[in-house]
């Protein structure tokens, strides 16, 4: 009996310890899979804009502040700053954050997948 139940428990610990860290910080490796989707636009070197603009220092960085690339009025005028709150519900549907983007893109459905990608996103230097 007593064997048993600690196996129940340990598993219910070991899966507690798994999601909690995805989480709380998000696995950039995998976030790095999520950002595929994003790579038809976006370009992660500093100063490479595609269709969209690069994606270098985006977390903490004021929206629409690349050099060279011609943002929409809304994102100029969206006085955002990319937190990871802001960018989470951008990425969620980003035309119901920034109504009038022009980042053609339907968004990422999964938390876990914007908490990872999120996390890819932030070793961008
Ligand atoms: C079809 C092309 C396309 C795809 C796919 C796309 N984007 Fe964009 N993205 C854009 C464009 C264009 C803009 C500029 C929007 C504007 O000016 O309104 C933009 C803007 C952004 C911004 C704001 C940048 C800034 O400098 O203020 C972020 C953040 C962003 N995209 C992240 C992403 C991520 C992450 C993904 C993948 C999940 C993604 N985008 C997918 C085209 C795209």
């Amino acid at each position: 009996m007593t064997m048993m139940r600690i196996g129940v428990i340990l598993g219910a610990m070991a899966l507690a310890a798994t999601s909690t860290g995805a989480f709380a910080a998000g696995d950039a490796a995998k976030g790095k899979t999520v950002f595929a989707r994003c790579m038809a636009c976006h370009k992660t070197v500093a100063g490479q804009n595609g269709l969209g603009p690069s994606m270098a220092g985006i977390v903490g960085r004021k929206a629409a502040t690349v050099a060279g690339f011609n943002y929409s009025p809304a994102m100029k005028g969206s006085g955002l700053t990319w937190t990871t709150a802001n960018l989470d519900a951008y990425l969620t549907k980003p035309t119901a954050k920034v109504p009038g983007t022009r980042m053609i893109f339907m968004g990422i459905p999964k938390p876990e997948d914007r908490e990872n990608l999120i996390a890819y996103l932030a070793t961008l230097k």
